[in-house]
C-alpha cells in the first residue's frame, strides 16, 4: 500500500494497516522537506505506484489529489471496527479504531470514518467526507459531499448534512444543514458561509515582501478551511510581466492588464503605504475587480455582535479587537494589533506589527502606524499622520504630519 501526503493523519493510517498486517511501502509528499515517517521513506516523485490512499485530513485538499491521481485506490479498515455486512464502503475510505457502521449504511469514495463514530442504519456518507472521533449520526441520516462533522457531535435520525459544511464539534444537529455552511452548538445553527464549494480567484496587487506577506496569509485561511481562494498571481507596475514573486506566483501584468481582466477577480492590494494605498484603488476602473477582507484565522474579536468591518482590509495573524471596535476599509493591520473598545478606524490605514489603539481612539484615513507604536485612549487622528515606531501619541496630532517620541510630537524636516 502506498499513502499519499505525510501528515499526522497518514500515522493514524499506518498504524491501522500495520494492525491488518497491510505493509506501506513508501509515502508521498510534495513537501520536499520530509523525507521519512515512521521509518517509512516519504518520496516526492509519485509514479502511478497503487493502490494509494490519500492520507490528507483536509477533505477539499483530498478532493483535489483525487482528481489529480485518477487510480487504483486502496482502502484501510481498523480490526476493531465493526461494519455490518449490509453496509458498504467506498475506495481510498479509512474507518478508524472502534467505529461501528450499522446496516445498509453507505460510505462513500475518500471518506474518513475517525475513531469510535457511529454511524447507524441506512445513513448515506458521500464522498470526501469525514466524520471526526466520537461522533454519532443516527439512523437515516445523510452527509453530503465532502462535509466534515465534528468530534463527539450528534445528528439526530434523516437530517441532512449539506454538501462542504462543517458541522462543529460537540453539536447536536436537529434539523437539516444547508450546503456549504459553518454550523455548531446545540442545537446546532449555521453561523457563517463555508467559501470551500467553489475556489474563488484571487491576485495581490504589489509584488514586494507586503505581497509575499499576503500571499502566505492567504494559504493559511485556505489551511484552516476558512476560504478557498486559488491565488491565480501578482499585479505590479514596477516589475516585469512573468517575474517570479516567490513559489506561490509570478507577475501577470501591472494596472492596465488588471483592467482588462474579463473576469470575476478578487484583489489584496498589498502596498504598505496608505497613500499609495488610496492611487491604487482609484486606479482600478474593472467591474470585475471584487476586494474581500483577507482576515487570518488567528484574529480574535471579543464581541462580535458590536464588530463592524468594511471592505478590502488585510488583517494579519494575532490581531485583536474587543468590544464596539469599527474598521472602515482597505486598512492593513500587520500583525499583533490590539484595539480596545470603541475604537473607529477609517480607510486605508496601515498599522504596522504591534501597533496598539487604547480605548475609544479615533483614527482617520490613510495613516501610518510605525512597529510597536501606541495611541492613548480617545485621542483623535485625523488624516495622513505618520506616527514612528515605538512611539507614544498622547495628543491630537495635525493632519499629514509625522509624529515620533514618547510622548510623540511632531518631527520637522530640515
Ligand atoms: C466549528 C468550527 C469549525 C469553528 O471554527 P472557527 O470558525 O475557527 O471558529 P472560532 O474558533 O473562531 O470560534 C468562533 C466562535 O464560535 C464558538 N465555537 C467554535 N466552535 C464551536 C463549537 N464546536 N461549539 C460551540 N461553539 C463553538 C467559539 O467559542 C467562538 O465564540 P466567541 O466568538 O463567542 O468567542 C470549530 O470550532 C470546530 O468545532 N471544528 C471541529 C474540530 C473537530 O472536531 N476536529 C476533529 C479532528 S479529527
Amino acid at each position: 500500500m502506498y499513502l499519499y501526503g505525510a501528515s499526522g493523519h497518514a500515522k493514524v493510517i499506518i498504524d491501522m494497516l500495520n494492525a491488518s498486517k497491510i505493509k506501506v511501502d513508501a509515502l508521498f509528499d510534495d513537501d520536499l522537506s520530509i523525507n521519512e515517517l515512521m521509518n517509512i521513506p516519504v518520496r516526492h516523485d509519485w509514479e502511478n505506484e497503487t493502490p494509494v490512499i490519500i492520507s490528507i485530513g483536509n477533505n477539499f485538499t483530498r478532493k483535489q489529489i483525487a482528481d489529480k491521481l485518477q487510480c487504483e485506490y486502496g482502502t484501510a479498515i481498523h480490526p476493531s471496527s465493526v461494519i455490518s455486512p449490509f453496509a458498504t464502503v467506498g475506495e481510498g475510505t479509512v474507518i478508524m479504531q472502534g467505529t461501528i457502521i450499522q446496516s445498509s449504511a453507505r460510505i462513500g469514495r475518500h471518506c474518513i470514518i475517525n475513531t469510535g463514530a457511529s454511524i447507524d442504519h441506512e445513513c448515506i456518507v458521500e464522498d470526501f467526507a469525514h466524520v471526526s472521533p466520537k461522533a454519532t449520526l443516527c439512523g437515516n441520516v445523510s452527509v453530503g459531499e465532502g462535509a466534515w462533522i465534528g468530534a463527539a457531535a450528534v445528528v439526530v435520525p434523516g437530517v441532512k448534512i449539506g454538501r462542504w459544511s462543517v458541522v462543529g464539534a460537540g453539536s447536536v444537529v436537529v434539523s437539516d444543514i444547508p450546503d456549504g455552511v459553518i454550523a455548531y452548538g446545540n442545537p446546532c445553527r449555521v453561523r457563517c458561509v463555508h467559501n470551500v464549494i467553489n475556489p474563488k480567484r484571487i491576485a495581490i496587487y504589489g509584488a514586494g515582501g507586503l505581497g509575499r506577506e499576503v500571499a502566505g496569509g492567504i494559504q493559511r485561511i485556505n489551511r484552516a478551511g476558512l476560504g478557498n481562494w486559488e491565488l491565480v498571481g501578482f499585479y505590479d507596475d514596477g516589475k516585469p510581466k512573468g517575474f517570479k514573486v516567490s513559489h506561490l506566483g509570478e507577475v501577470l501584468g501591472g494596472m492596465e492588464d488588471l483592467n482588462a481582466v474579463d473576469k470575476p477577480l478578487a484583489l489584496a492590494i498589498a502596498v504598505g503605504t496608505p497613500t499609495s494605498r488610496r492611487v491604487i484603488h482609484d486606479r482600478i476602473t474593472n467591474p470585475n475587480i471584487s476586494f474581500p477582507n483577507l482576515i487570518s484565522p488567528s484574529f480574535r474579536v471579543l464581541d462580535p455582535s458590536t464588530f463592524k468591518i468594511g471592505e478590502g482590509n488585510i488583517i494579519q495573524d494575532n490581531c485583536s479587537v474587543t468590544c464596539d471596535v469599527e474598521i472602515g476599509s482597505y486598512n492593513v493591520l500587520n500583525g499583533s494589533n490590539v484595539l480596545g473598545h470603541d475604537v473607529i478606524v477609517g480607510d486605508f490605514n496601515v498599522m504596522m506589527p504591534g501597533v496598539r489603539l487604547s480605548g475609544e481612539v479615533k483614527v482617520g484615513n490613510g495613516n501610518l502606524l510605525g512597529v510597536d507604536s501606541v495611541i492613548l485612549q480617545r485621542v483623535k487622528v485625523g488624516d495622513n499622520v505618520t506616527l514612528g515606531a515605538g512611539s507614544v501619541l498622547m495628543t491630537k496630532p495635525k493632519d499629514g504630519f509625522t509624529y515620533i517620541g514618547v510622548p510623540a510630537k511632531k518631527f520637522d524636516y530640515e
